[in-house]
């Protein structure tokens, strides 16, 4: 079992790393370690006891505490803030006892109540030993006869070692440009990363890492994520006595939850790690854990689909679909998803969302008999759907208005024509679970695009059951009953997770999800950037990348396809204009990315030079056996005389011999990994080399 306990000390050990917390003398539940694995237990450092207690902000500037409430002097960032009943707002935890379970995880839970109020509060621990990840949440309970107000209620706070020489690193964007990689010195004060969009959006990722001189390789990395679908917040802290705490959880902004007597509230879990090697080991970590652990098919190895959109947009029936279909069928593709524009009278973005059955003018007989062609021609078929929205001019609007989310007296705000049913309400949860069961059921779907494309905005529920502002975390899950419910009832069905491209991207919905749909900008050039950012925290199998028409004057097919093919590979280019030579080409890429997508979808993957800091770039991947792997280089503009970089392998085993393609001879995998290889490059040019061991 990972987990040392006594009566006041508690340590969670995993593969590398260790956890540790205790009671201090006050009876504070104080942050004591978190780092490498010592030899024995007693190697991890007791609770602190400040002796300072002259400072007029009392002792908590000091005590390192792992949920800090409001309460007295605690002018740090508290995680959990309550009113109760008679307006008093302050909470101080008493800890009462603990308990462990062993399987299927080891998990640990600490019991606190407040000493005068009936509020029980529970600090929950599950390991993932394997993947050297310590999972957190929290429960509330209101033992008591009067509700209790939450306002907010994060999932975890980590301290880091004393000191504030830390740089934190996070992902911000927009539509279109997601997944940049921010990182920044932490100074003293408060920096917030947050959504406020009901999904956790393009503008920033519900990840962070912090890191003290760490590079792709080396140095030591505190990193995290909420797998939460919805307005999340991310708080660093540096205070004035150099100490570095960093939290997570549902964002408290316009947040609050009336906990009714006999009520729970569950915090989203926080999942955090750390390393000695770097990015890269950080980021390894979490893809191991995404496919494994989190992802519904983990075996499943990702077909290579084509999509619809950018060819036809919403000018979909069963002729152009057919026609498609045929000349994907052809290049080798295996699955055959149509996009928007297949619903009742969906011809542009102003009308029909809401409405799940095929439009009657675009396909008389349903969607039968294009999924029988696409299936005659060997591929799986797979649509696209957006239950979360409705547009004004659709029938469930007309029937429904009260359904959407809004202010009685203000404006319904659209946002490409469209509102937002409000996922919290039942009767909007069993109208989308009764529609789409009935889609998923009449048809052979073996795929769902699941599209959400606005944030919200006059963000009111006029009759909701409690607080009105409990919206914010009721939708989410509303959202997240819903799709699990259609998970269980087709449980083969491969879902995707769209919001406009990379909008929502986090461990919430990769529990219903496989894959995501990374981003609206198909450019592969810009797409190397957006995908090294996304590789920060998820995993390769999941980032579905199509080949496009976009960008093609400047950009060439092979290099479009190599880029794609650093994730779940996809098509999205019209194929109907497309010449035959390249579509001949385009057999050729898929054929290869069939011999390789084991190696890309379930292996470790390696940035060796950073694309979103470079403009000649590689990137590796390397089978879990370490018997094979392939490396992607690339080059977009650079003025010449260029010096091109030696590349230096990861990942292989250092004494025995491997072979690079278009390379001689076969060297150890320590001299690949150790010296000069060289990939020459012109402009737009790339390459995709595959590495083999010699089996002697
Ligand atoms: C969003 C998605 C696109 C496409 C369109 C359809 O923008 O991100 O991939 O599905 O909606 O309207």
């Amino acid at each position: 079992m990972p987990i040392h306990t006594s009566a006041n000390f508690w340590v969670i050990e995993t593969r590398y790393t260790a956890y540790a917390f205790g009671l201090n003398e006050a009876r504070l539940l104080t942050h004591c370690y978190w780092g490498a694995r010592l030899p024995f237990v007693k190697d991890y450092p007791a609770p602190f006891n400040p002796t300072h207690w002259s400072s007029p902000d009392g002792l908590h500037h000091f005590v390192p505490e792992e949920y800090p409430g409001y309460a007295n002097t605690k002018y740090i960032d508290p995680i959990l803030k309550v009113t109760f009943a008679d307006e008093v707002r302050d909470v101080v935890l008493e800890f009462q006892d603990f308990k462990t379970t062993a399987s299927p995880q080891p998990t640990l839970a600490l019991h606190f109540k407040d000493s005068t109020y009936p509020l029980q509060l529970t600090l929950h621990y599950r390991i993932h030993e394997e993947y050297d990840l310590i999972e957190r949440w929290v429960t509330l309970e209101n033992l008591g006869t009067d509700s209790i107000l939450i306002e907010r209620a994060f999932s975890a706070k980590w301290t880091l070692p004393h000191g504030d020489n830390y740089s934190l690193t996070h992902l911000y964007g927009r539509h279109m440009d997601e997944f940049h990689m921010q990182r920044e010195a932490l100074t003293p004060g408060l920096k917030i990363i947050e959504s406020r969009r009901i999904i956790p959006s393009h503008r920033a990722a519900p990840w962070f890492a912090i890191d003290r001189d760490a590079s792709e390789d080396h140095g030591e990395v505190w990193f995290g994520t909420l797998a939460w679908s919805g307005n999340f917040k991310i708080t660093a802290e540096v205070t004035e006595f150099a100490s570095t705490r960093i939290s997570i959880g549902v964002n408290d902004w316009d947040f609050a939850w009336k906990l009714m007597p006999g009520q729970s509230f569950v915090t989203p879990s926080a999942i955090s790690g750390y390393t000695q090697n770097g990015f890269g080991a950080a980021s390894r970590s979490f893809h191991d854990y995404v496919r494994d652990e989190l992802i519904p098919h983990s075996k499943v190895l990702h077909k290579i689909l084509y999509n619809s959109w950018e060819a036809t947009l919403f000018n979909v029936d069963e002729v152009s679909q057919s026609n498609l279909a045929e000349i994907a069928a052809n290049m080798g593709i295996e699955l055959f998803v149509m996009d928007d524009g297949w619903f009742h009278n969906r011809n542009w973005d102003n009308a029909g969302l809401g409405d799940w059955f095929p439009d009657k003018v675009k396909f008389p007989n349903g969607l039968d008999g294009l999924i029988k062609k696409v299936n005659d021609l060997g591929m799986d078929f797979g649509l696209w759907v957006e239950p979360e929205m409705v547009n004004p001019d659709s029938d469930l609007y007309r029937a429904h208005p009260d359904w959407v989310i809004h202010f009685p007296t203000r404006a319904r705000t659209e946002s490409r024509n469209q509102l937002i049913l409000n996922m919290a309400r039942i009767d909007v949860q069993n109208y989308l679970i009764e529609t789409l069961d009935k889609l998923l059921s009449e048809n052979n779907i073996a795929f769902i695009k699941w599209d959400m494309n606005r944030g919200v905005s006059e963000p009111g529920w006029a009759d909701a059951p409690g607080d009105q502002r409990e919206i914010w975390v009721r939708y989410v899950q509303g959202l997240y009953h819903v799709w699990g419910t259609l998970r269980q009832r087709h449980p083969n069905v491969i879902w995707q997770s769209c919001a406009s491209g990379g909008g929502r991207a986090d461990f919430g919905i990769l529990k219903l999800a496989d894959q995501i749909w990374t981003s609206d900008n198909t450019e592969a050039t810009a797409r190397l950037s957006i995908q090294e950012g996304y590789s920060q925290f998820l995993p390769a199998n999941t980032m579905e990348a199509w080949v496009t028409d976009w960008g093609k004057d400047l950009v060439p097919l092979e290099f479009r396809f190599h880029v794609s093919m650093c994730g779940s590979l996809g098509v999205g280019g019209n194929l109907l204009e497309w010449e035959q030579a390249d579509r001949e080409s385009a057999a050729g890429y898929i054929r290869l990315y069939k011999e390789l997508r084991h190696i890309i979808q379930f292996g470790d993957q390696f940035r060796l030079i950073s694309s979103q800091k470079n403009d000649y770039s590689a990137l590796q991947y390397v089978s879990k056996d370490k018997s094979e792997g392939v490396l992607f280089v690339f080059r977009t503009h650079i003025p010449d005389p260029f010096n091109t970089p030696i590349i230096y392998l990861r990942g292989l085993e250092p004494n025995t011999l491997y072979t690079v393609s278009g390379f001689d001879q076969p060297r150890s995998g320590s001299a690949w990994m150790n010296s000069d290889l060289k990939v020459d490059l012109q402009n737009m040019q790339s390459k995709v080399l595959r590495i083999q061991r010699l089996t002697s």
